[in-house]
């Protein structure tokens, strides 16, 4: 005979297994989603002075169709202002005013629609920096990620920062735009090159970036991450990090016995 407590013992599995998908809320409604494009600088081929004035009214630059856009950074944290990395060409030799709008530099790009004071929707945020407020600075200006105070850039290894200037502001003009590399202290006495840091990401905290460095250990390719504090230097210029700490991970493969698997 079916014992009356296993029966029980199922009715009660099966009310809460009933129960428990009630209390699933249902997904919510399809929510639409709309896709804006963004504009960009005009282009032009790669000739010096082919970014006349005719491509270009309002003489902010140009950009190669092919290679001009190099990489699309973060937005700003109004949300109306996107970061890019561009390539511009076909500038007019020094001293024309537009000569500035040369090779890689970072733009902002109006994300809503509207105009800097000049009219176009572009502001070159390096452009035209004099070189003693860009000191040892990086060439390479990959991921570009806005700070949350809308005042300063992290793009390759530098920050590039207007002070107590908002980017979108015309204060924030080139004078008083710095560009600082990020130092990092690889020996105990600061000394020597520094390491090379690489896939910089800022935290949200906006104190921390998290970075990878690759290391030749016996002839063989590794890779490690790391974390690291960032603070101010005023002399000399450049942001370097307090702390370092490389992921429990990354030191787990290092102090093994075996090899770390390379890179091939
Ligand atoms: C910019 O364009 C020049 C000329 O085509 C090229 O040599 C250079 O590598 C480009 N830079 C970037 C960052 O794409
Ligand atoms: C790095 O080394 C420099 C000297 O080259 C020193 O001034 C600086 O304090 C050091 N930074 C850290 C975080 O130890």
């Amino acid at each position: 005979m079916f014992p009356i407590n296993v029966f029980f013992l199922i009715l009660r599995t099966l009310i809460v297994t009933v129960q428990a998908k009630a209390d699933v809320p249902p997904p919510p409604e399809p929510e639409p989603i709309e896709i804006i494009e963004l504009p960009l600088p005009p282009v032009v081929s790669a000739i010096e002075g082919s970014c006349t004035s005719e491509v270009d009214p309002l003489g902010t630059g140009c950009i190669l169709q092919r290679g001009g856009l190099v990489q699309a950074g973060s937005f700003l944290p109004d949300g109306k202002h996107v970061i890019a990395r561009v390539n511009y060409t076909g500038a007019a030799a020094t001293p024309d005013p537009a000569s500035i709008y040369a090779g890689d530099q970072i733009i902002l790009i109006k994300a809503d629609g509207a105009s800097f004071p000049n009219g176009s929707p572009f502001k070159c945020i390096t452009c035209g920096v004099p070189q003693g407020n860009a000191q040892g600075n990086a060439e390479a200006l990959d991921y570009p990620q806005a700070f949350r105070d809308g005042r300063r850039i992290l793009a390759g290894t530098n920050i590039i920062d207007c002070g107590e200037f908002d980017l979108v502001s015309d204060e924030c003009s080139p004078a008083s735009t710095f560009i600082y590399p990020i130092r990092w202290n690889t020996t105990v006495d600061g000394s020597g090159e520094g390491g090379s840091l690489r896939e910089l990401r800022l935290h949200p905290d906006n104190l921390h970036i998290g970075f990878n460095s690759f290391a030749y250990t016996a002839g063989k390719l590794n890779q490690y991450a790391y974390t690291g504090q960032l603070t101010f230097n005023s002399a000399p210029d450049r942001w370097r990090f307090t702390k370092n700490r490389q992921s429990d991970k990354s030191t787990k493969s290092a102090k093994s016995a075996k090899p770390a698997k390379p890179i091939k």
